[in-house]
């Protein structure tokens, strides 16, 4: 079984397998928890996005690449591309956005990853708004479970949220869920 926790934390400061930053195309760095993630991991994250920049091109709204963690506890960075709200109309918003949480537990899978963190991905300077943003989340990780086998599946997913609304709004939509609603998540708040 896989268990669904949202937690009131600065991502940086978790020991888990994989953390999922909220990034641009260009994997160029930023503010937000981008900015907090290069900061922990140190320069050589910069320089490994690099490369795969070079290499791949601009990654696409919606896709994930991974990196070591560099510095930080974690042992491995996905970075994701989150839609800017208001580029797209929202149906296409909420799909794009889905996707950054799939293809990032893809990524996760792929590196037998068994404790992943999500930043809220596009809730910040992305704008998207957050009550709707956080159904989002939930379900498209409740969708890659459920097609996905329990031996490809990480152990433990956490929700991350920095502040207190995301934190109360994510909270609210796990609880609706309900404990043990599914075979595959048990939802914890914290
Ligand atoms: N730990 C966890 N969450 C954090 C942290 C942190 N240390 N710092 C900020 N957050 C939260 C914010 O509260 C917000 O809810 O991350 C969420 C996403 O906000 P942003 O970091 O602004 O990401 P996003 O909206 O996807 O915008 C991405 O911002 O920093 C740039 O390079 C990044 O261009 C990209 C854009």
């Amino acid at each position: 079984m896989t268990s669904i926790s949202v937690i009131r934390k600065d991502i940086t400061s978790l020991t888990v397998d994989a953390i999922v930053n909220a990034a641009n195309s260009g994997l160029r760095g930023g503010g937000g928890v981008d900015g907090a993630i290069h900061a922990g991991a140190g320069p050589g994250l910069m320089n490994e996005c690099a490369t795969i920049i070079e290499k791949n091109g601009l990654c696409a709204t919606g896709s994930a690449v991974t990196t070591s963690a560099g510095d930080l506890p974690a042992k491995w960075i996905i970075h994701t591309v989150g839609p800017i709200w208001g580029e797209e109309g929202e149906e296409r918003s909420s799909l794009l956005l889905s996707s950054c949480y799939k293809s990032a537990l893809d990524a996760a899978s792929n590196l037998r990853a068994d404790s992943v963190a999500f930043s809220a991905i596009s809730t910040g300077a992305y704008g998207f708004p957050k009550r709707l943003a956080a159904p989002i989340a939930v379900s498209a990780v409740c969708s890659w479970l459920e097609a996905h086998q329990r031996a490809e599946a990480p152990s433990s997913i956490f929700l991350v949220c920095f502040d207190e609304e995301n934190f109360r709004i994510t909270k609210a939509v796990l609880d609706r869920l309900g404990p043990n609603n599914t075979p595959l998540v048990r939802t914890e708040g914290q």
